[in-house]
């Protein structure tokens, strides 16, 4: 089982996150949203990126879902993650994750990394599902950085276990 995980990270901070995640994976391939290929082919596609401005995905995860948005992108399953600012962006917390969502299932990518919030306050995101769970997992590396290992830790579990009932 191969597992591709394309980040996009302006100061760095996804990308961080995104060597983490993949530590929990026997194969794993990291990369920069702006320097894909072509095309990418894994078993397991993560993505993860940042929101910025107000509610925007980061830049380059925006370019990276563009490009591939007819390109060669073959993969079964997918999850997402996002880094954002629950204290400083409380309405648009995480907002990047709904579009990255969006992205996968425009490409009939079973999304697999849906979560339930546990210990983020913020009052409106674009990612939240109408039964209060989350499209990919929520990160706040400007609050809670002592929460990220355990959380990525409960989220790449529960992939694991889908995955495994799949088949
Ligand atoms: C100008 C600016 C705008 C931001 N906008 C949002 C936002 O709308 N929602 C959110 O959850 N976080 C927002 N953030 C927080 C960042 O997403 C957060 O700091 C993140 O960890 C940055 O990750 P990166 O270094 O990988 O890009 C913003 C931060 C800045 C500085």
């Amino acid at each position: 089982m191969k597992a591709c995980i394309v980040y996009g990270s302006t100061t760095g901070t996804t990308e961080r996150v995104a060597e983490k995640v993949a530590a929990h994976f026997d194969a794993a391939e990291v990369v920069a949203a702006q320097k894909a290929g072509k095309s990418l082919s894994c078993d397991l596609l993560i993505l993860g990126a940042s929101t910025w401005g107000v509610g925007e995905l980061q830049e380059d995860m925006a370019g990276f879902l563009d490009k591939f948005r007819y390109g060669a992108l073959e993969a079964k399953f997918g999850a997402v993650f996002g880094l954002g600012s629950q204290a400083g962006f409380p309405d648009s917390f995480v907002d990047g994750i709904a579009d990255m969502a969006a992205f996968l299932e425009a490409k009939r990518i079973r999304n697999i990394g849906i979560w339930t919030p546990e210990g983020v306050e913020f009052s409106s995101s674009r990612a939240t599902l109408t039964d209060g769970d989350m499209m990919g997992l929520a990160l706040d590396e400007d609050k809670q950085p002592e929460k990220t290992d355990s959380r990525i830790l409960g989220w790449v579990e529960q992939i694991k276990k889908r995955l495994k009932d799949t088949k």
